[in-house]
């Protein structure tokens, strides 16, 4: 699947779908390549040399896909001066859910109090941002939605067979989210390139049941073929990045910033080669972070805003590729000032912490409501005061009254 939006839709005046907030969330513990010289039978120079890998993050126990995308998504919205209840759907990229349903979307919906949103999960591995943009993208452009919150988030240590070399080395955890939104500006996401081949499900992937479960497999732990991954990897780069921006009307010469998913340096060195293009114009930060899946373009898209490497008008390319086997590019064209000078609002800030914190006593009160229900229900139920009780509690429902 391959498209643009050059032509007005339905006869009027096109919609743009801009990027307007960025946000990135990382766990506080790194995990280096000495520590993991400690447990694995590996070495800093190995690592370094084969991936451009340094170090990664690990989240805590307390840490989760959802808590790290909220707090991505948090920073994201503090850039803009929208407030949680403005947004129109919440799409969280992960193959490292928190659960197998609800989904982490939802989750994440309610802690923000987005109570006018849908949510939903992606699951298109490392590939997962390009295709949830698209598709957050394709809502706006149609007119159904006006804003959208996408977010890549994963906890890839929660899926790392700790003893296999080939594979724990190269992961970390993290989040990152941006915020779309409908204007006539034009700009924002300009064209995509979507594609998969199934048949490569045995490269790279998680087998959740035990069916899957053979040679060194295991249940619920990442396998890969790296070889073989390496190379599709470096041909996909190629391929999606030159027909998205044909079909996105420009060259690659105009291009300023390509996003890509950080796998590997050498990956993202061979691609650069292969495009002809200089290797700045490749964003990478894989060196602090590793690859962290479907938040890997997010976290460096964050990374590339803050440090000036993005200009108003500047077109940018993210390209993903992964499990599946899956890859897509995506152009967009920046139409943000710099980070200097946006402003949110006094008051938009206020309204979001209080949102936040309305989500949080809201969530509280209809669990505790749920436990005094139970145990009024267990007493008497039909009987004088505590009958009143329990109307009183049914009554106050928490519903959303803004
Ligand atoms: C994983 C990857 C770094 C391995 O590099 P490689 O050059 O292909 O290495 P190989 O798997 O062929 O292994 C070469 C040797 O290094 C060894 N080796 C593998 N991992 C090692 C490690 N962490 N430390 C030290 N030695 C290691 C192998 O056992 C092998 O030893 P042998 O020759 O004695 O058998 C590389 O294939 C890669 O980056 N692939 C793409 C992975 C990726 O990005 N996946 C995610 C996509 S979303």
């Amino acid at each position: 699947m391959a498209n643009n939006i050059s032509s007005p839709q339905n006869g009027n005046a096109p919609i743009y779908a801009n990027i307007i907030g960025w946000g990135m969330a990382v766990p506080e513990t790194r995990l280096t390549n000495e520590d993991l010289e400690a447990i694995l039978d590996t070495s800093d120079e190995w690592i370094r040399s084969r991936t451009g890998i340094h170090e990664r993050r690990i989240a805590s126990e307390k840490e989760t896909t959802a808590s790290l995308g909220l707090k991505a998504a948090q920073q994201a919205l503090s850039v803009t001066n929208l407030v949680p209840s403005t947004l129109d759907m919440v799409i969280v990229a992960t193959c490292t859910p928190d659960y197998r349903f609800p989904s982490t979307a939802s989750l994440i919906q309610n802690s923000l109090g987005a109570s006018q949103a849908g949510a939903f999960d992606l699951s298109a591995a490392c590939s997962g941002f390009v295709y949830a943009i698209q598709m957050a993208a394709q809502a706006i452009r149609s007119g159904s939605i006006k804003t959208a919150l996408v977010i890549g988030s994963e906890t890839m240590s929660r899926v790392l067979d700790w003893q296999d070399r080939g594979t724990s080395i190269l992961f970390g955890d993290g989040a990152g989210a941006v915020i779309l939104q409908a204007s006539e500006e034009v700009g924002g996401v300009l064209s995509a390139v979507l594609r998969s081949d199934g048949a490569g499900a045995d490269l790279l992937g998680i087998p959740a049941i035990p069916n899957y479960v053979t040679g060194d497999r295991k249940l619920n732990k990442m396998y890969m073929i790296g070889r073989d991954v390496f190379k599709f990897a470096t041909r996909v780069i190629h391929e999606s990045v030159i027909e998205s921006v044909e079909a996105a009307g420009i060259t690659l010469a105009d291009v300023a910033l390509i996003i890509p998913h950080q796998a590997n340096d050498r990956i993202l060195q061979s691609a650069a080669r292969s495009l002809n293009v200089d290797r700045e114009r490749f964003m990478t930060n894989l060196d602090r972070y590793g690859n962290t899946s479907a938040a890997s373009i997010p976290i460096a898209l964050y990374e590339a805003v803050q440090t000036g490497r993005i200009k108003e008008g500047d077109y940018i390319v993210f390209v993903g590729f992964g499990g599946g086997l899956s890859w897509g590019a995506i152009v967009i064209q920046w139409r943000v000032p710099r980070p200097a000078e946006v402003h949110s609002s006094r008051i938009a800030k206020q309204r979001r912490q209080f949102s936040y914190l309305r989500a949080r006593v809201r969530g509280r009160w209809k669990y505790w409501r749920r436990r005094l229900r139970m145990l009024v229900n267990r007493v008497r139920p039909n009987y004088g005061r505590i009958y009143r009780l329990r109307s009183k509690i049914d009554e106050y429902d928490f519903e959303d009254d803004e």
